[in-house]
């Protein structure tokens, strides 16, 4: 097996195929005037299995055709079995019909992505696990949650509250629980379809004067950790952070955060950025490594 770098994840892929024992392949590519895509391989794939290392955070539909061009051009150059490792899967979200009208984008990814050659994927906490069956080809998620909850036992807060900022993250706060061995929660959020306007409502939650983590999937705006840790101050938590898998962080999210009194945002590499200070090198590499042997 090989290990092409996609563009969106250079490093990552680097690090994921030091782990793994696996040869790179680097890949040249460059945007047209017009602001089309452009890959080469650089290296010979014929009759490996490869994995791509590409994901479609920022610049989202560049990122993906850049990923689907890759596969057809690993296809094309004789490669056996082509992996996309997206660690950031874009249009996840949209993995159903929620008003008429709509149609369902992650299907469409799907399907783009198993016309341009690839034959497996592997994802990072996508979203929602109902997304997987949209896939005609085997599709896994893999969950960072655990190392970034290390992180925080590394850093000395073992035993903080792990909180959960909607029912629906409830599985990824008992994840981070098992790990830091406190107590763990969730608050109510609820969305307005038509605006994307969300609230959160508390139950009554036991954190006063504790140290809390607010565990998600993603931080895009920041309004989901900015109202959870609104309520968290209002309950007498005596300290803040956060930590997500996809650090997206649009505009002035970091801010945002920062400004209700969290103290420190951490993500991981999933989407590079100064907060990614968790890598998932380790994670990819060790379910890439089973494949291999699978
Ligand atoms: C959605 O339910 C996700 O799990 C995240 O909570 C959400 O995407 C975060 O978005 P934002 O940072 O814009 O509130």
């Amino acid at each position: 097996m090989k290990v092409i770098l996609g563009p969106a994840s250079t490093a990552l892929g680097e690090k994921i195929a030091e782990l793994a024992g696996l040869e790179k392949v680097p890949v040249a590519h460059r945007t047209f005037p017009d602001g089309e895509s452009y890959v080469r391989l650089e290296d010979n794939v014929q009759n490996e299995q490869v994995a791509i290392v590409q994901t479609t955070s920022t610049a989202q539909d560049t990122r993906l055709m850049q990923l689907a061009f890759m596969a057809d051009a690993a296809k094309r150059n004789g490669a056996s079995k082509v992996t996309a490792v997206v660690p950031y899967l874009a249009y996840a979200r949209q993995d159903k019909v929620f008003l008429q009208g709509e149609g369902i984008s992650i299907e469409t990814i799907a399907r783009m992505l198993q016309a341009a050659g690839v034959d497996a994927l592997v994802t990072v906490n996508i979203h929602a696990e109902n997304a997987l069956s949209k896939f005609p080809f085997p599709a896994e998620t893999l969950s960072a949650i655990p190392l970034l909850a290390e992180y925080f036992v590394q850093k000395g807060y073992k035993k903080a509250f792990a909180l959960a900022p909607d029912k629906g993250a409830m599985y990824i706060a008992e994840q981070a629980q098992a790990v830091l061995g406190g107590e763990a929660g969730h608050l109510d959020k609820q969305r307005d379809r038509h605006t994307g306007q969300t609230t959160q409502t508390a139950k009554h939650l036991n954190v006063k004067g504790k140290t809390v983590i607010i565990f998600d999937d993603i931080i895009s705006t920041g309004g989901t950790i900015v109202g959870a840790a609104k309520i968290l101050k209002e309950q007498g938590a005596a300290r803040i952070f956060t930590a997500c898998v996809h650090p997206i962080l649009v505009g002035d999210a970091e801010k945002r955060i920062l400004d209700t009194g969290v103290e420190e945002i951490v993500g991981t590499d999933s989407v590079p950025s100064h907060v990614s200070k968790v890598s998932l090198a380790p994670l990819i590499a060790k379910a890439l490594k089973a494949q291999k042997s699978g």
